[in-house]
């Protein structure tokens, strides 16, 4: 169990910061804050921007030649936010910048779990291989009610993926933590496998306000249950909404998130905050 009274270090490095009990949020951007950081980290589970927006607006023909109907009558909307518009090569050196940090705070053989989707997930993978460490298995979360393709000149995208890797290299990666059994019990009592069937985040994890790209709980319990223990300290650079942090909370894991929007850190402060009532509410604290 890590001692509590690690996380003040945290506090002091000068940029906005909340905390609640074990988990902290600070306020900034991840590349500037990491590598001030002392804190070891047991873990770090994240999910990074997709780079789906393009830059200079790339990647609008697919959406601009799509179908009308999808974007007048179903109002649907694409990912379009400043946080995630790189080019190609500038991504790849986003990448390479935040994951040395991670690597140099998360502890040897502590766990790395990173999302993507096939607009990153390929660089993040060819970034953990150049950086040589142990990639155990890749999770493919299957999202069977994703939205359609409004484009319809492929195939409909209805999957994310979290690599799993372990911050040693190749050779001497050992002991890492996987809590197989639990997994199992959380999975009905069958081995978990690595295609996790689990549908969109639902509107009631919604209630405090909304982040475009906010994770499930159930996804998400998954991988701080299974791959994490009780009292771990786990790093996350891009909070969003704060959904690792609130999972680490019901969890009784320690947890530090860094998000840059300032609109989404007061979300997930609030998530944080909600949770605490509906708590005392239940007289669980
Ligand atoms: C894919 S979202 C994370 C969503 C989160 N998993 C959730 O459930 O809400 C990525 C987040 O990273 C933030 N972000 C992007 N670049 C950042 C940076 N350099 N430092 C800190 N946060 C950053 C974005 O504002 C965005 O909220």
């Amino acid at each position: 169990m890590r001692d509590s009274r690690e996380l003040a270090s945290l506090e002091k490095l000068g940029f906005e910061t909340f905390r609640d009990g074990n988990q902290v949020l600070i306020l900034g951007d991840s590349l500037e804050i990491l590598p001030r950081i002392e804190t070891e980290f047991d873990a770090s589970v994240t999910d990074p921007p997709y780079n789906i927006s393009g830059y200079d607006n790339k990647k609008e023909i697919g959406w601009l030649k799509s179908n009308f109907y999808w974007q007048s009558e179903k109002k649907f909307t694409k990912i379009d936010e400043d946080w995630d518009k790189f080019s190609n090569g500038d991504y790849l050196e986003f990448t390479a910048k935040w994951l040395n940090s991670v690597c140099r705070l998360v502890r040897p053989n502590g766990n790395i779990m990173i999302f993507g989707t096939y607009h990153n997930i390929y660089k993040i993978g060819y970034t953990l291989e150049k950086l040589d460490r142990k990639i155990v298995n890749s999770i493919v979360w299957y999202k069977r009610n994703a939205f359609p393709n409004i484009t319809q000149r492929m195939l409909c995208e209805s999957t994310e993926y979290v690599i799993w890797a372990v911050n040693n290299n190749q050779k001497d990666a050992k002991n890492w933590t996987f809590n197989y059994d639990l997994l199992k019990e959380m999975n009905n009592g069958k081995q978990m496998r690595n295609v996790w069937d689990i549908p969109l985040t639902p509107p009631s994890e919604k209630k405090v306000g909304k982040h475009p790209s906010q994770k499930p709980m159930e996804v998400i319990e998954r991988l701080v249950c299974g791959f994490t223990n009780e009292g771990d300290i786990i790093l996350d650079p891009f909070a969003g909404s704060g959904t690792i942090s609130i999972v680490c909370r019901k969890h009784n894991r320690l947890s530090l998130g860094i998000e840059s929007n300032k609109a989404y850190f007061n979300l997930a402060k609030r998530r944080l905050e909600e949770l605490d009532k509906t708590k005392y509410q239940l007289n669980l604290m």
